[in-house]
């Protein structure tokens, strides 16, 4: 619940709805996790009301702006528009899987060095889409970045950096595979 959360204030209430709970089992960023769910509960209230994940961000709350993504089953999805129950049997990464301990993914890493973040408030939505794209292109042009994160609301970059530091961190991958 937000309200016994330490980072409330980055918390996503829900209400709940007094429908009988679901029993969903899911996978998030390599934890296995056994939950019993509201049926109306959405994915982004799953990861901070039940697992405390509060990286990921609320937007718009309607699957417009792309703050709330994550990888589910290998594709970027927005997260507020996905019922909790809908992840039973599912893989979830969030941003806090991206990296490794206390070290940066490359991703993360490139969108520090272009300058890819100012409020930094879209970043874990966009790094999210990006690293869909990576996972399933890791040579993307320009055009298959910017479809990427065409569902990514950015109000403080331009976007420029943002495509730059994804261009920079896909070669970065491909050589390390080398
Ligand atoms: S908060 Fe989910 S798309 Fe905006
Ligand atoms: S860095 Fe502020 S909205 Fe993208």
């Amino acid at each position: 619940m937000c309200s016994t959360a330490k980072n409330k204030g980055n918390c996503v209430e829900y209400t709940d709805s007094g429908l009988p709970k679901i029993a969903i089992g899911f996978e998030v960023n390599g934890d296995r996790f056994e939950k019993h769910v509201d049926p109306t509960m959405t994915l982004l209230q799953l990861l901070h009301n039940e697992l405390k994940l509060f990286g990921t961000k609320e937007g718009c709350g309607e699957g417009e702006c792309g703050a709330c993504s994550v990888i589910l089953n290998g594709k970027a999805v927005n997260s507020c528009l996905v019922l909790a129950a809908e992840a039973d049997d599912a893989t979830i990464l969030t941003v806090e899987g991206l990296g490794q301990g206390n070290e940066l993914s490359i991703l993360q890493q490139e969108f520090i060095k272009y300058d890819a973040l100012q409020c930094g408030f879209c970043t874990p939505g966009m790094l999210m889409s990006a690293r869909s794209l990576l996972d399933r292109q890791p040579n993307p042009s320009d055009e298959e970045i910017k479809e990427a994160i065409a569902g990514n609301f950015c109000r403080c970059t331009g976007y420029v950096p943002i495509i730059e530091a994804i261009r920079s961190a896909a070669t970065r991958e491909r050589e390390a595979l080398i």
